[in-house]
C-alpha cells in the first residue's frame, strides 16, 4: 500500500510541539495540553531562551540552579533567591512573573539609574510610536516613557533602531530570534507570550470590515 504523506516521528514531534506553543501563548497560566505526539520532556526544551515554556516548579530557581550563575562561584550562594526577593512585588503572567513597570510605578523598587552615581536621574521621554500591523492583530504601541525609566537612549539608538519613525523593519520572526524588540523582550524584559502588552492599540473596526 502506498502512503500519501510520509509522516516521520520528527514531524509528529514538531507538530505536537507547535500546538503546545500555541496553547501556552494563548493562556500562559494553564498547564500545556497533553498530546500523544509530544513527550513532556521535549516540550520543556523548546524555546527556553524566550522563557515561554518553563514549568511552574522551575520558575525563578535559586541562583546555583538557575543556569545563569556559576554554581561553583563563591558569591552565588550568598545571593538572595529570586522567589524570596520577588514575593512582595506585583505579579505578571510571564517572564520572571514580576510586573516591573508596576513595581517601579508603586515605588516597590528604587533602582539606581547610574551604577556609580546614586543621584543620577533618568531622562524620561514621552513619545509613543505606533507601528501598524497588517491583518487582525492590534497595532503595536512602543512607549518611550516606560523604556527611558530604565534605559539610556544609546541602549537602542542607533544600533538596534534608527531613531526615525518607520525607518526600521520589525517582524515577529526577528523578535523571536532575539533581534529588534527581542534583544530585550524574552531575556531581560517581559517575553513574547504577552502579545497584548505590545499589540495594545485596537484597530478601527470600520477599516477592518473593508
Ligand atoms: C528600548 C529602545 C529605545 C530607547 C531606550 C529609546 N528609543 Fe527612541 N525609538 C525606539 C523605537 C522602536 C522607535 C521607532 C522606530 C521606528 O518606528 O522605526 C524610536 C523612535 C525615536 C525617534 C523618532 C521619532 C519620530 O517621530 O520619527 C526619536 C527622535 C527617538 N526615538 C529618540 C529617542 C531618545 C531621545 C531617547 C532617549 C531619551 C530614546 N529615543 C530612547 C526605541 C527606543
Ligand atoms: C515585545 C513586543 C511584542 C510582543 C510581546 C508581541 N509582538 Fe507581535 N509584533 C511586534 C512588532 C514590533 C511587530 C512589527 C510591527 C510592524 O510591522 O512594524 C509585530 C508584528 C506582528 C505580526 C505581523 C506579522 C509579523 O510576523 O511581523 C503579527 C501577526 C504578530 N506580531 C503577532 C503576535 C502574537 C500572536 C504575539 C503573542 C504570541 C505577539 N505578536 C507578541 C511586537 C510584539
Ligand atoms: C534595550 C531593551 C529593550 C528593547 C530593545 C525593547 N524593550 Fe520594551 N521594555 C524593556 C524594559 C526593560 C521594559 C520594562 C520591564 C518590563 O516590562 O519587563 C520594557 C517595557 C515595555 C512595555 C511596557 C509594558 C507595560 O507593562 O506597560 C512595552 C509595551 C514594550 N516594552 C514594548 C516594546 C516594543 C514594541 C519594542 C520594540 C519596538 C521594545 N519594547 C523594545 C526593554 C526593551
Amino acid at each position: 500500500m502506498k502512503r500519501l504523506f510520509p509522516i516521520t516521528p520528527a514531524l509528529l514531534c514538531l507538530l505536537g510541539g507547535l500546538s503546545i506553543a500555541v496553547v501556552e501563548a494563548a493562556a500562559p497560566a494553564d498547564p500545556p495540553a497533553k498530546t500523544e505526539a509530544a513527550p513532556a520532556a521535549s516540550a520543556a526544551q523548546v524555546n527556553t531562551f524566550n522563557r515561554l515554556m518553563t514549568p511552574k516548579s522551575d520558575r525563578n530557581q535559586p541562583p546555583p540552579l538557575d543556569g545563569i550563575h556559576d554554581p561553583e562561584g563563591p558569591g552565588t550562594k550568598t545571593l538572595q533567591a529570586p522567589r524570596d526577593a520577588f514575593s512582595a512585588l506585583p505579579k505578571s503572567s510571564g517572564g520572571n512573573y514580576v510586573n516591573w513597570v508596576q513595581a517601579l510605578k508603586d515605588k516597590a523598587i528604587n533602582p539606581r539609574y547610574d551604577r556609580l552615581n546614586p543621584k543620577e536621574e533618568p531622562m524620561i521621554m514621552e513619545l509613543d510610536i505606533v507601528r501598524e500591523v497588517k491583518g487582525f492583530m492590534p497595532d503595536v504601541v512602543y512607549p518611550h516613557d516606560r523604556h527611558t525609566q530604565w534605559l539610556d537612549c544609546s541602549n537602542c539608538h542607533p544600533d538596534i533602531f534608527v531613531p526615525q519613525k518607520g525607518a526600521n523593519t520589525i517582524s515577529m520572526a526577528q523578535i523571536l530570534m532575539g533581534q529588534k524588540c527581542g534583544v530585550c523582550h524574552g531575556k531581560v524584559a517581559f517575553p513574547v507570550s504577552e502579545c497584548r502588552l505590545c499589540h495594545s492599540k485596537k484597530k478601527d473596526q470600520a477599516l477592518l470590515k473593508k
